[in-house]
């Protein structure tokens, strides 16, 4: 698989080009599962892409790809970053360790110097709103915390990619919303390239700049929806005939597929 880093974009003079680029990407598993087949999807920085898809239509497969967890069985990924974050459905925090702890785990494993991981870490707590719980252990935590920590601790790679595979997907309605409404800031004042998988149609709608709909295996890209709503989003959008006409759209996109 070619992959293209910035500093070699930059030495050909190229700036503009997508963060991530998904060229004619095919993916079969060696057991023969056919995963993915044929995605060509661009995302460039200060774009927030969802995705959605039946169950086992590749979604998860489409991250570990854009993550280089995974390699294409043919076709390329391009990417022009240097730092990527990935949050997953389940917070995965180290249960002996404190917040500060496991927010800071990354930038220790980065190695990087005492004082300047103190400060990513004092920041990121401070960007979910946890700066007062550094001394908790994550069993004190509300399943929303949890997954505020796991946002953090993915923040302190200071991402320009961020990758996201159901993170509110366990969270009560109330707690996602919020949740919801604290990433689209994030991404405002942070403007990473977001690549973000859900279940739920109005969670993909409320976040994104565009939603990608996926059919069953193996996951083709079967529509794009561009999202017109700018940022910040008021939560009223939801309620609004123009929220749910796009959401029936992207519904039926995906039922059509399903018949
Ligand atoms: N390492 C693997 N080897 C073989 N098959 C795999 C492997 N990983 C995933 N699969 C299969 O590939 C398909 C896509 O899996 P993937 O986890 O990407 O689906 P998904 O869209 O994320 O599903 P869900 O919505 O349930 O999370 C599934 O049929 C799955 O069983
Ligand atoms: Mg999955």
């Amino acid at each position: 698989m070619q992959v293209a880093t910035k500093d070699q974009r930059l030495m050909e003079g190229s700036t503009t080009k997508p963060t991530l680029s998904f060229r004619g990407v095919n993916l079969t598993f060696s057991d023969g599962t056919d995963a993915l087949r044929d995605i060509n999807l661009d995302i460039s920085q200060n774009e927030f892409v969802s995705i959605v898809g039946p169950s086992g239509c590749g979604k998860s497969t489409l991250l570990r790809v854009a993550s280089g967890l995974e390699d294409a069985s043919s076709g390329a990924l391009e990417t022009d970053h240097d730092h990527l974050g990935y949050v997953f459905q389940d917070a995965t925090l180290l249960p002996w360790r404190t917040v500060s702890g496991n927010v800071g785990l990354l930038a220790e494993l980065r190695k990087l110097p005492k004082p300047e991981r103190e400060k990513k870490v004092a920041d990121a707590l401070e960007l979910v709103g946890l700066d007062k719980f550094a001394n908790y252990h994550p069993r004190r935590l509300s399943g929303g915390m949890r997954m505020r920590v796991s946002l953090a601790r993915a923040l302190t790679m200071d991402p320009q990619v961020f990758l996201f595979d159901e993170p509110f997907g366990a969270l009560d309605e109330i707690t996602r919303e919020r949740l919801n409404d604290e990433l689209t800031q994030l991404f405002v004042t942070r403007q990473f390239a977001a690549l973000f998988v859900t279940h739920s149609i109005f969670e993909a709608v409320y976040l994104s700049t565009r939603v990608v709909v996926m059919s069953p295996r193996p996951g083709r890209i079967i529509a794009e929806f561009k999202i017109p709503f700018a940022y910040p989003r008021q939560p009223e959008i939801r309620f609004t005939p123009q929220f749910a006409e796009i959401a029936g759209n992207i519904s039926e996109a995906l039922r059509k597929e399903l018949d």
